[in-house]
């Protein structure tokens, strides 16, 4: 199960994440995030999309300049970390990308092109022709600018809606790839598949590619899937992994950052980031960017670590001091969060739950005591919906004490 290639966690909040936000973040929040990210311990960062407006422009200017001052200073993230912008396949765009990036230790143009037909044929209105000879001549003009001192991404849009011209993607990836592209990104920019085909593709285009060539992914959620497409298309070849904090991003989001690096660990990846940053920085994003978590989200939602059946308090009553829980897919605490199973009380709930409740709160009870106070806890529940730790225990008090004497 021992994967020993490393992942490169290429995030994009800063450009897709924000892009998509109802108010996007001022350049001092983005930069509030970026230090979040480094914190955490990124390989690659998306900052910004200098072209799109001047505020973009500064923003990435001044992320990129922050790297360098940190790198001087010996912060090992920054030293490494490759700062990206991204730049449609247009040259004033690629220059304007390069004058903002340049200052970073590893600075890089992502630029990109469909190459899907629905997209060339209704919304570029180009020929597959002019399609690979604008990547190519845009793909030399980016590596004109980086030269030795960056690198160049290129980024085949609409990728997941290409399953059909496949051979002539891998003859654009090849071009582009000649041309000076070292990280091809291959987006599901639309999912709207099952995640089977994506990766298929996704191996397909590894295995037509020279070895020194860094494959990405980078996912759009439209069908809940791209958690999956992601992890699986790590062990197909793709070693960048395009993803954001909270999973932010268009629509549905873009692939859900924590959920890709606890999927890689707990298979046995080494991801390289500090994995215990994670829920303090879902706190804070969320806080930041006015999106809230939802309730259900894998590792991070309020009722991820909450058991009410009483089968499933039981299976995490017997395992909680356990690495693996009957009920848990990790220790939270690999991710900074401090509580684990947390058992509150509603009518499906058993004398588990009694017990583990009244004796955190420091009280001693056996299981057959327990059973005793259940019942009445059941139709107290029954009338009132979900008990707190709290109610239960002024219920123990008052009820379970005289019952006994
Ligand atoms: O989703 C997408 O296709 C993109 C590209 C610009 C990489 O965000
Ligand atoms: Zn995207």
């Amino acid at each position: 199960m021992t994967e020993t290639r490393k992942p490169f966690f290429y995030d994009v909040t800063l450009r897709d994440g924000n892009q998509a936000l109802p108010k996007p973040w001022n350049n001092a929040q983005k930069k509030d995030v970026y230090l979040l990210l480094l914190k955490l311990g990124v390989q690659g960062a998306e900052v910004g999309f200098p072209a799109s407006s001047e505020m973009d422009f500064e923003s990435v200017m001044e992320l990129a300049k922050l790297t360098a001052q940190m790198a001087e200073e010996g912060d090992e993230v920054a030293k490494n970390v490759v700062v990206s912008g991204l730049a449609r396949c247009i040259e004033s765009d690629i220059q304007r990308c390069w004058e903002a990036v340049q200052y970073a230790p590893h600075p890089r143009i992502h630029t990109f092109l469909a190459t899907s037909p629905l997209s060339m044929e209704n919304v570029l209105h180009m020929t597959p022709e002019q399609v690979k000879e604008k990547a190519v001549k845009c793909v030399k003009f980016a590596k004109s600018l980086v030269g030795d001192r960056g690198d160049v991404e290129f980024s085949a849009e609409h990728f997941g809606d290409c399953l059909e011209n496949m051979d002539f993607v891998i003859d654009v990836l090849k071009a582009v790839v000649e041309a000076g592209a070292t990280t091809i990104n291959l987006p599901n920019t639309v999912e709207r598949y099952r995640p089977k085909l994506y990766v298929d593709q996704v191996k397909q285009v590894y295995e037509a590619l020279p070895k020194n060539i860094t494959i990405s992914v980078h996912c759009h959620n439209d069908l809940g899937m791209a958690t999956a497409a992601t992890v699986e298309s790590f062990f197909v070849g793709a070693t960048q992994l395009e993803v954001a904090l909270n999973g932010l991003g268009e629509r549905c989001g873009n692939t859900n950052f924590y959920e890709v690096a606890i999927g890689l660990h707990n298979s046995g990846v080494d991801t390289g980031l500090h994995l215990e940053r994670i829920y303090e920085t879902a706190i804070l994003v969320s806080h930041w960017s006015g999106v809230p978590i939802y309730i259900r989200a894998p590792l991070i939602g309020t009722e991820a670590i909450v058991h009410r059946s009483g089968i499933h308090q039981d299976g995490a009553s017997k395992t909680k001091d356990m690495k693996k829980g009957a009920y848990r897919p990790i220790d939270y605490s690999i991710i900074g969060r401090n509580q684990n199973d947390t058992l509150s009380f509603t009518s499906q709930s058993g004398r588990t739950a009694v017990y583990e409740i009244i004796t955190k709160f420091g009280y001693k009870m056996t299981l057959q005591e327990a059973s005793k106070l259940q019942p009445v806890l059941k139709r107290l529940s029954e009338a009132e919906g979900e008990l707190s730790a709290e109610r239960v225990l002024d219920v123990f008090r008052e009820q379970f004490v005289n019952v006994n004497g």
